[in-house]
C-alpha cells in the first residue's frame, strides 16, 4: 500500500528523508504544488509532497488542492496522511500536542472542492459522514502508542478560509459548533481524496491556542516555536507509521 504525506506548515521537508526521485507532474487540474517526492523514511519506500510549495510560499486558499490529489492518485498513492498545522480550541488541545481528528466541519469558500463538477455522464454525491479513514486513524494511532508519542485520539477540525487567522468571536463560534482544532487546509484535501477512493487521515499539529483563548495577539514567533517541538513529534510519529506500513 503507497504511502503519502502531505506536509504542511512547519513540514516542508523532512530532513530525515532519502529522496530517490523528484517527479515533476502536470494534471488536468493544473500543476501541484511541487515536485513529488519519491523517497524513502526508515527504508520505507512512500511519496511526499510539500503542500505550499517549497519554499513555503502558496497560500491555504491558493494551493491546487485538486492537483495535488490527482498527482498523487497517478503516482499509485493508496494512502495519504495529511500533516498540519492547526490552532487549538478544545482544552486539551494545547500548543505542541498533536491531535488525530475524527470529524471535521468545513468553513471555507470560493476552492475548487471536487473532481465531479465538468463533463459528467451522471451528478455524483461522495458519502462523508466519517471524513478520516478509520483503519488509517488506527495505524496512525498504533504507531503512536509503538513509539511511545502522546496523540489526542480524537477531535473535530474546522477548516476556515485564511490566509488570517480568526476572530476571538469566530473561535467562540466554532466551539460552539463542536470544534476541537482550526486549520485552512484540511478542506477540500480530504473530500478529494474520498472522490479518488483513497484512504486520507490527518495529523494536526497545534501551533497556538485559537483566537481570543488567552490573552494576548498570536505571534508568528509563537507558532514557529511551537511548530519546531510538535513537527519533531510528528516525523518521529511518520517514521513510526511508514515502518507499521512496510
Ligand atoms: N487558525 C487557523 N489556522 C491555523 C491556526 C489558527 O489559529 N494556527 C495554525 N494554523
Amino acid at each position: 500500500m503507497t504511502l503519502a504525506i502531505i506536509g504542511g506548515t512547519g513540514l516542508t521537508q523532512i530532513a530525515e528523508l532519502n529522496i530517490v526521485e523528484h517527479c515533476d507532474l502536470d494534471t488536468p487540474f493544473g500543476k501541484p504544488s511541487a515536485p513529488f517526492l519519491r523517497a524513502e523514511l526508515n527504508g520505507v519506500p512512500l511519496i511526499f509532497l510539500a503542500r505550499h510549495g517549497n519554499p513555503h510560499r502558496i497560500p491555504p486558499h491558493k494551493i491546487n488542492y485538486r492537483a495535488n490529489i490527482w498527482g498523487l492518485k497517478q503516482l499509485g498513492a493508496k494512502q495519504i496522511i495529511g500533516v498540519a498545522a492547526v490552532g487549538g480550541i478544545g482544552a486539551a488541545m494545547a500548543p505542541s500536542v498533536i491531535a488525530i481528528p475524527d470529524q471535521l466541519i468545513d468553513y471555507s469558500y470560493g476552492r475548487e472542492h471536487t473532481f465531479f463538477a465538468d463533463d459528467l455522464e451522471h451528478v455524483t454525491h461522495i458519502d462523508f459522514t466519517l471524513p478520516y479513514a478509520q483503519a488509517l486513524r488506527e495505524r496512525i494511532l498504533t504507531a503512536a502508542k509503538l513509539a511511545q508519542i502522546d496523540v489526542i485520539a480524537h477531535g473535530t477540525y474546522a477548516c476556515t478560509q485564511g490566509p488570517r487567522l480568526e476572530t476571538a468571536a469566530e473561535i467562540k463560534r466554532l466551539a460552539n459548533d463542536g470544534c476541537d482544532l482550526v486549520g485552512m487546509t484540511g478542506m477540500p484535501e480530504a473530500a478529494l481524496a474520498k472522490e479518488l477512493e483513497l484512504d486520507y487521515a490527518n495529523i494536526s499539529v497545534i501551533a497556538n491556542w485559537g483566537a481570543g483563548l488567552i490573552e494576548g495577539e498570536i505571534t508568528m514567533e509563537e507558532i514557529e516555536k511551537n511548530l519546531e517541538s510538535g513537527m519533531q513529534k510528528a516525523i518521529s510519529l511518520l517514521k513510526s507509521i511508514a515502518t507499521l506500513n512496510a
